[in-house]
């Protein structure tokens, strides 16, 4: 089965093609073969604002979309159509064209594919809408059904794409804890099984990769801030560093399981305008002590849900997951603190937004694919129960 995934909810525009073999099987052996995975990142274009600016990122994904899926079926080993590209509208203001590629394509063209899978929400309404748009205009063409997928859902099944988990027999990992750390989300959420999910907490204000983004931009440093303040962060070579004043840990001993990420925000911005010096060493220990901590506060709430749900697995997504201080605190607390708790993390690649993700996710819910394309819709704010 093969099944081309699509994700343009924030500023990436990813396509990406699987072939997964052995689905009659038992899940362990489902095997999923990545046959081509392609990100087209935008963040040169949203680093001038320090964030992502959702029309422009609209229309980046217009133009991208189509040169994104030639390369993924390229990459995949499918026959290359030729269709010319339309040129994106020279305003954000005016109204898009429709995707009439597909007009161009032959029949005896269209690839052996069975689904497309895409990401219906959550995200940003309008990016979300031309992914939409864009599978649909793709579905009708090939006639193919559309499975329509959860983006929080993917970032947790992105676990399941790599062969070192895929090992682990599944069924045996629930119930799990999921922390998905985001640039839109931070949640935790109890899987008892694939399909079944209930968020016990989540973040009140900012999200985490939200906090990273916004506090890279008062030290200064470039969009996307997570990597910023991560590699900032490294630089510090010694461990003993002394701040003014330690940051404050948001809702750290609170008895739910939700987070706060605003008010760390406010501390930084504070104490970086009191601060007489701003030279890169203050710089470095900022970074370190914010990344140090958010990475305290997810890893306390996380191992407080796993002890108390009886988890048998930690299991970690989204691009704030890609962050090689927290993968590997994580570690270290859970062999300290939950030996015989599995700890399930996807490779860094597949923790920022990709459509692989979709794809496994799309496998996952083939059950909701339908060619009444009418019913797909994006939904900006889409809840995974
Ligand atoms: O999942 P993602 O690619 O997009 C959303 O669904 O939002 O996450 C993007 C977020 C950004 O806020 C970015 O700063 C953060 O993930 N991020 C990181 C790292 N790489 C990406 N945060 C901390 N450390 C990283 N290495
Ligand atoms: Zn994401």
């Amino acid at each position: 089965m093969k099944i081309l995934a699509i994700d343009t909810s924030c500023d990436d525009t990813c396509i990406s093609i699987l072939n997964i073999k052995n689905q009659k099987l038992k899940i362990r052996s489902v095997q999923f073969k990545i046959l081509s995975n392609i990100v087209s990142s935008q963040v040169k274009i949203h680093q001038k604002y320090g964030g992502v600016y959702p029309s422009l990122a609209k229309r980046e994904h217009q133009r991208n979309l189509p040169i994104v899926l030639k390369k993924a079926l390229k990459e995949a080993g499918f026959e290359i159509f030729n269709f010319t590209t339309p040129l994106p509208p020279p305003s954000r203001l005016q109204r898009a064209p429709s995707f009439s590629i597909f007009k161009q394509i032959p029949k005896s063209k269209i690839p052996n594919i069975n689904f497309i899978a895409v990401t219906i929400g959550p995200g940003l309404d309008p990016c979300l809408w031309t992914g939409v748009n864009f599978a649909k205009d793709l579905a009708k063409k090939w006639e193919l059904p559309i499975i329509p997928v959860n983006h929080i859902e993917a970032h947790i099944l992105a676990n399941f794409l790599e062969t070192r988990n895929k090992r682990q027999e599944i069924r045996n990992l629930f119930p799990a804890i999921c922390l998905v750390v985001s640039g839109g989300h931070t949640q935790l959420i109890l899987m008892k099984k694939i399909g079944d999910y209930k968020i016990i907490g989540e973040t009140r204000d900012d999200a985490a990769g939200e906090c990273f983004d916004k506090t890279a931009r008062i030290l200064g440093l470039p969009y996307p801030g997570g990597p910023a303040i991560a590699t900032e962060a490294e630089k510090l070579l010694t461990t003993h560093y002394k701040l003014q004043t330690k940051l404050p840990r948001p809702m750290l001993n609170s008895k739910d399981y939700d987070f706060s990420f605003s008010g760390l925000k406010t501390a930084v911005l504070y104490q970086y305008k009191k601060s007489k010096i701003k030279n890169k060493k203050y710089k470095r220990e900022m970074a370190r002590e914010i990344q140090q901590a958010i990475i305290d506060v997810l890893i306390k709430k996380t191992i407080k849900a796993a002890k108390n749900y009886k988890a048998r697995t930690i299991l970690l997504g989204g691009g704030v997951a890609a962050n090689k201080e927290l993968r590997k605190q994580f570690q270290q607390k859970i062999v300290k603190e939950l030996p015989n708790t599995c700890y399930l993390l996807p490779e860094t690649c597949f923790c920022t937004d990709n459509a692989a993700m979709v794809g496994i996710a799309g496998y996952f819910n083939r059950n909701k694919a339908t060619k009444n394309l009418e019913k797909i819709k994006a939904v900006a704010n889409l809840r995974i129960y």
